[in-house]
C-alpha cells in the first residue's frame, strides 16, 4: 500500500473545511487508517464503529488484540453514544483537563463501538485531545476515533511524522504531518469507576493536578511493583525500547562515566541519555541531551525522540540518567523504566 503523506498548518481553524483535514476525514469514513498529530504524540487513526478499520490498525502496529485502543472525540455530546453515564469525578475532570492530555475510563453502551477496538470490556477509554488538526479531522469525520500511538508496538511513541514514516510508512492510508507534538509523553489513563479514582498509566497530567481537582487519587500498585497485574491491559507490555540493552543509573556523575569507561574499554560503542546540566560531564561515544533536569517537561518532550536516536547511532548499550517521581517525572520513569526492563544500576 502507498502511504500518503501531506501537511497542515497547526494553526488550522477547526471549524472551516480544509481540503487537507477533509482528505483525512474522507479516508477515515471509509474505513482507512491515517496517522494524525495530537498533543501528547501521533496516533494512528481508525472509524472506533468499524471492526475492519479497527483491524487494520491493529495489523498495521502489530498490536496484540486484547490491548484495548483509546477513542477520541472532538466534542463533549460524543459520549452520549456510546458511555452509559458520566460520573461526577468524571464530569470535573473533563472540565477542567478537556481537551488535553488526560484520558478517562467510562462503563460503554454495548453495540456501538466495534468489540475489537475495547478488546471485548465493558468499560471504553476516552479522551479529547488539545490539538486542532486533531480536533479537526475528527470533527469533519463525524467519528469515534480509535487512536493509538503511530508507532510499530513495542517501538518508542512517534513525536514527528518522520518517526511514524519510519514505522508505518507502506502499512497504512496516510500521514497527516503536523510538526512535533508538544508534551511528547501519551495521556495520563484514569478509571473513575473505581472507589478511589485510580491512574492505570501516568502521563501528560500529573497526579498533583489530578488531585487539585478531585481530591484522593491513587496510582494502581502494578505502576509501583512489577508483580502486580495492571488494571490497563496495555501496560504488561514490554515497551519503548531501543535496540542496544538500556540501564537506568542511580549514583554521581563520576559512578556513571566509571561504567561508560568500564563498557568501552571492552570495545563497545556507549550511548548515554542525559540532561543540559550533566551533558558536559560525560564522555561516551554517543550523547543525547534530553532537556533540562529541573524542567522535567522540557525532557518529556524529547524523551521518545531520545530513544529512537540510539538505534540510528547504532551504539552497543545506553546509560541513562534516571528522574525523580514527581510531576510528569511519574511519566518519564514510567517509560524509562519498560524501556529498560527494570534494569537499574545503583552506587551502593
Ligand atoms: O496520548 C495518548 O493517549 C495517545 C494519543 C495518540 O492519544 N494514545 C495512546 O494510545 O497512547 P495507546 O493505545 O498507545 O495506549 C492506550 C492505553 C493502553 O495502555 C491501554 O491498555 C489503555 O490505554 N486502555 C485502553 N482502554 C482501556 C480500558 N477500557 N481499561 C483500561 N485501560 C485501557
Ligand atoms: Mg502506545
Amino acid at each position: 500500500m502507498d502511504t500518503i503523506r501531506w501537511s497542515v498548518d497547526k494553526n488550522v481553524d477547526e471549524i472551516k473545511g480544509y481540503p487537507q483535514i477533509e482528505k483525512a476525514a474522507d479516508l477515515l469514513r471509509n474505513n482507512e487508517v491515517v496517522a494524525i498529530p495530537t498533543e501528547t504524540v501521533y496516533g494512528l487513526g481508525g472509524n472506533a464503529k468499524s471492526d475492519e478499520a479497527v483491524k487494520k490498525i491493529f495489523q498495521a502496529k502489530g498490536r496484540p488484540s486484547d490491548n484495548p485502543l483509546i477513542i477520541h472525540i472532538a466534542e463533549k455530546e460524543q459520549l452520549e453514544e456510546f458511555v452509559v453515564e458520566v460520573p461526577e469525578l468524571a464530569e470535573k475532570l473533563m472540565n477542567q483537563f478537556w481537551p488535553g492530555s488526560l484520558t478517562i475510563i467510562f462503563q460503554q453502551k454495548e453495540g456501538i463501538l466495534s468489540t475489537s477496538a475495547t478488546a471485548g470490556l465493558s468499560t471504553v477509554a476516552v479522551r479529547m485531545p488539545d490539538h486542532p488538526v486533531a480536533l479537526a479531522v475528527i470533527k469533519s469525520s463525524g467519528l469515534p476515533i480509535a487512536a493509538p500511538s503511530a508507532n510499530r508496538s513495542g517501538r518508542p511513541s512517534p513525536t514527528t511524522a518522520q518517526h511514524v514514516f519510519e514505522d508505518l510508512n507502506g502499512l497504512i492510508a496516510g500521514i497527516v504531518d503536523g510538526g512535533s507534538t508538544g508534551v511528547g509523553v501519551e495521556s495520563t489513563v484514569i478509571d473513575c469507576t473505581a472507589a478511589i479514582p485510580t491512574i492505570l498509566r501516568p502521563g501528560g497530567v500529573t497526579k498533583e493536578q489530578i488531585a487539585k481537582v478531585i481530591g484522593d487519587v491513587r496510582m494502581d500498585p502494578a505502576l509501583q511493583n512489577e508483580k502486580v497485574k495492571p488494571k490497563s491491559p496495555g501496560m504488561k507490555y514490554q515497551h519503548y525500547a531501543p535496540d542496544a540493552p538500556l540501564f537506568l543509573v542511580k549514583g554521581s556523575k563520576s559512578f556513571l562515566q566509571k561504567l561508560i569507561d568500564e563498557k568501552r574499554q571492552h570495545g563497545l560503542r556507549v550511548g548515554v541519555l542525559t540532561t543540559i546540566e550533566g551533558e558536559s560531564h560525560v564522555h561516551a561515544d554517543f550523547v543525547f541531551t534530553c532537556g533540562e533536569r529541573k524542567q522535567l517537561e522540557t525532557v518529556a518532550v524529547k524523551l521518545y525522540e531520545a530513544l529512537r536516536s540510539f538505534n540510528t547511532a547504532g551504539v552497543d548499550i545506553i546509560f541513562s540518567e534516571m528522574f525523580p517521581n514527581e510531576g510528569v517525572g511519574d511519566a518519564i520513569m514510567n517509560r524509562l523504566m519498560k524501556a529498560a526492563g527494570h534494569q537499574i544500576i545503583s552506587e551502593e
